[in-house]
């Protein structure tokens, strides 16, 4: 055991040399252009209904008190929606706001997570940080939010995707929008390699990360061109790939892809 442990940490010190990196580190793999997975015009709606969720919610401290963990769910949301729409190849309302708003929305998460005084504060900053003009190209594929969080977030917007499909000709733009939340969730999750189980498994994240990304592009395509049989096709895919990764990576969950 001794002489395993002195290899393993030659390996990684060899490699630390090599790389100036911890040993399992790993660079997060170039995306696709956004745009192939989440239109831009989508992550706004997205943006401006979590945001005006939130700003419903904080109208009256009873409310706040019982949607309070939906509230810095949505946040932690916002500021993984706000760092694809700095990084997109589309422009948007939102680019160069994305710096100020991903400050923004993690600091309503935090104080969401405090009281109500807090959240109302942090809410107003949020609100003043959609019009400000920074620099996206300051932006780069890191950690914005917190993976639990978000995966709290998925199996509720996928729910709401779920029950849309049923009224699929009525609800395909509602469909689209949701579709590219997750897809930009899984996108910005590779990010978050760190919080899971096996730190030292970055390729099969990655991987996992982008099948459930592409899936939900998927579903997202087939909503825009109405195409119910596709984008049934797709939610199967997806929900596939929930659980291919859950299987590696959190067995908790797997199943646990929808709240009904
Ligand atoms: C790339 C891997 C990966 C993919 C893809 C993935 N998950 Fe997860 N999921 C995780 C990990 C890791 C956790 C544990 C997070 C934690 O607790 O820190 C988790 C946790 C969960 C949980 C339990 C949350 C809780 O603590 O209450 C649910 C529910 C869930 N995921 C739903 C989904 C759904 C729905 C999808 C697909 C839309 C999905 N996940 C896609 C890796 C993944």
């Amino acid at each position: 055991m001794g002489l395993r442990l002195a290899i393993a940490l030659g390996v990684c010190t060899a490699m630390m040399g090599h790389f100036g990196l911890a040993c399992y580190a790993a660079d997060i793999p170039t995306p696709p252009k956004a745009s192939a997975y989440a239109p831009a015009a989508d992550l706004v709606k997205a943006v401006d209904d979590y945001i005006s969720r939130i700003g419903e919610t904080l109208e009256s401290q009873d409310d706040f008190a019982e949607f309070q963990a939906r509230v810095v769910k949505d946040a932690e949301t916002i500021a993984v929606l706000a760092l694809v729409l700095g990084l997109h190849d589309e422009k948007n309302p939102y680019q160069a706001a994305a710096p100020a708003l991903i400050k923004a929305a993690r600091e309503l998460s935090a104080a969401a997570a405090k009281d109500y005084a807090s959240a109302k504060t942090a809410f107003a900053a949020l609100e003043a940080a959609k019009s400000s003009s920074g620099d996206a190209s300051t932006l780069k594929w890191e950690k914005v939010a917190s993976l639990k969080e978000l995966m709290q977030q998925v199996p509720l917007v996928n729910s709401r995707l779920k029950r849309n499909m049923r009224r699929f000709e009525r609800q395909a733009d509602a469909i689209a929008v949701d579709a590219a939340v997750i897809a930009a969730i899984s996108q910005a999750s590779m990010a978050n390699l760190d919080e899971t189980n096996q730190p030292n498994q970055a390729e099969k994240w990655f991987t996992f990360c982008a099948d459930s990304r592409d899936a939900a592009a998927a579903i997202n395509k087939a909503a825009k061109a109405k195409n119910q049989a596709d984008a049934e096709k797709a939610l199967a895919a997806m929900t596939k790939s929930c659980d291919d990764c859950h299987a590696v990576f959190h067995p908790e969950a797997i199943g646990k892809t929808d709240v009904e």
